[in-house]
């Protein structure tokens, strides 16, 4: 079947932006289906480093077209300065290329300042959002009261709903949280603008997907944030807005439940977490300034749409298996294995313990992980340098061991592991 979907399986920054650009080398529609400018996927071509936040990472592949679902939230800001960089860069990004779906709601500098004034209000529980106004467009939608993409095709009526938006949202601000309202005019002008320019990039794109499918094309659905980050079975509350796992590609491209060849589960070699929540397997101190890096490369542990430093810890295998499952994951890439390389020993959370009981399974999903202590099995480290290794008989036998270890685990065959930042550091474990 030609649908492959790539999941992250842990809390986003997985490395999902290597895999959707490896394979999309293969596919012929790059397609996101949740979320929006919140998600930051970075591919490294050459000298090339590319960061999208809202545009298919596929589209760098030329031959691709590149689809942004309704399942998504679209800050034209965003969209258009994407678009701007990309044909900088060389890569077409016309609407011969891209394609966005009709149904798609729009983020505007309301939802942003409303995303802002809300965390603001929740002083120490805060969530961490990422500030882009995800949850206020979701919010919107969910309320009937959202602005579609389609409503830019008629851009007179579409300012004066853009200002009626601006204004309902203003007395939120003003009344509740004591903010500064926007100028409604002028964010309703700015958008009639950012109308003409995206007009010719509205499309059915479910209709768009569900024929090339028939036709035996072959469609990619990227993944943005992760599993643990889905609103239904993720960290709730600290999770965003959207349908991060499988499930919400069907929903969140417009297609029926059609035949899947692939689900592709990424999965760091540790753990990391940008934002609030439970982190059972956190560690601190030297482990931690190791597994994050300085901060100098751009595939250091820091966040890419919001430059915070992420949180950093050991792979817990006890959420992997679950990210597993609700996904329905057929295949594990494991990213970043040449970061754990100079590690004497390194640890995989195989079980949590609660006072007494040890438990291999969440009793109610990772929505309550504070009761938890992780349980871990040690595994022998390795000191060499993996970058430069291309074949899995190459690899350390600590490193073989390490992922043969997480693949018997969580029972997914892990088929490729990434050893550097660049397209053809990936090692295919059948080599
Ligand atoms: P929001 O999506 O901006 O509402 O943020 C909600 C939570 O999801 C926060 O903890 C964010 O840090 C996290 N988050 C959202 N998008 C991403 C992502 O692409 N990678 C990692 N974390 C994310």
């Amino acid at each position: 079947m030609p649908l492959n979907i790539v999941i992250g399986t842990q809390w986003g920054d997985e490395g999902k932006g290597r895999i959707v650009d490896l394979l999309a080398a293969q596919a012929d529609i790059v397609a996101r289906f949740n979320g929006g400018d919140n998600a930051g996927h970075t591919v490294t071509v050459g000298k090339r480093t590319f960061k999208l936040h809202l545009i298919p990472s596929g589209i760098i592949h030329p031959h691709t077209m590149g689809v942004l679902g309704n399942g998504m939230v679209i800050n034209p800001t965003t969209f258009m300065s994407e678009v701007d960089m990309l044909q900088t860069a060389g890569v077409a990004a016309g609407p011969e290329r891209l394609r966005i779906s009709h149904a798609a709601h729009l983020i505007t500098p309301a939802h942003r300042a409303l995303d802002q004034a809300q965390e603001a209000s929740r002083g120490s529980a805060q969530i961490g959002t990422t500030g882009r106004g995800i949850g206020p467009a979701y919010t919107s939608k969910a309320t009937r009261n959202g602005v579609r993409m389609e409503d830019m095709l008629d851009p007179y009526p579409f300012a004066d709903k853009i200002k009626r938006h601006v204004e309902d949202i203003n007395k939120v601000l003003v009344s509740m949280y004591s903010a500064d309202p926007l100028d409604a005019v002028t964010v309703g002008r700015e958008y009639e603008h950012y109308a003409r320019m995206i007009a010719p990039y509205i499309a059915d794109t479910g209709s768009l997907v569900h024929t090339a499918l028939k036709q035996g094309k072959r469609v990619l659905a990227e993944g943005a944030q992760g599993t643990l980050l889905d609103i239904d079975h993720g960290t709730y509350p600290f999770v965003t807005s959207s349908s991060s796992t499988a499930a919400g590609v069907f929903c969140g491209l417009g297609l029926g439940i059609v035949p899947v060849c692939d689900v592709v589960g990424v999965t760091k070699a540790f753990q990391t977490r940008v934002g609030a929540g439970p982190f059972p397997t956190e560690v601190f101190g030297k482990t931690a300034e190791r597994l994050r890096g300085s901060g100098k490369n751009p595939w250091d542990e820091f966040g890419t749409t919001t430059g915070r430093p992420r949180r950093v810890g050991w792979l817990d295998g006890i959420l992997l298996g679950y990210a597993l499952r609700v996904n329905g994951v057929t295949e594990l890439m494991i990213t970043k294995l040449d970061i754990l390389s100079g590690l004497s020993n390194l640890r995989l959370c195989t079980a949590y313990q609660a006072g007494d009981e040890i438990v291999s399974e969440l009793p109610l999903g990772p929505g309550r992980l504070e009761p938890y202590e992780p349980v871990y099995e040690e595994l022998a480290g390795w000191d060499e340098d993996v970058t430069g290794v291309r074949k899995w008989s190459h690899l350390p036998e600590a490193a073989r061991a390490y992922v043969g270890r997480i693949a018997e685990f969580c029972g997914v065959p892990v088929r490729r592991v990434s050893v550097g930042p660049e397209r053809d550091q990936v090692v295919d474990v059948s080599s």
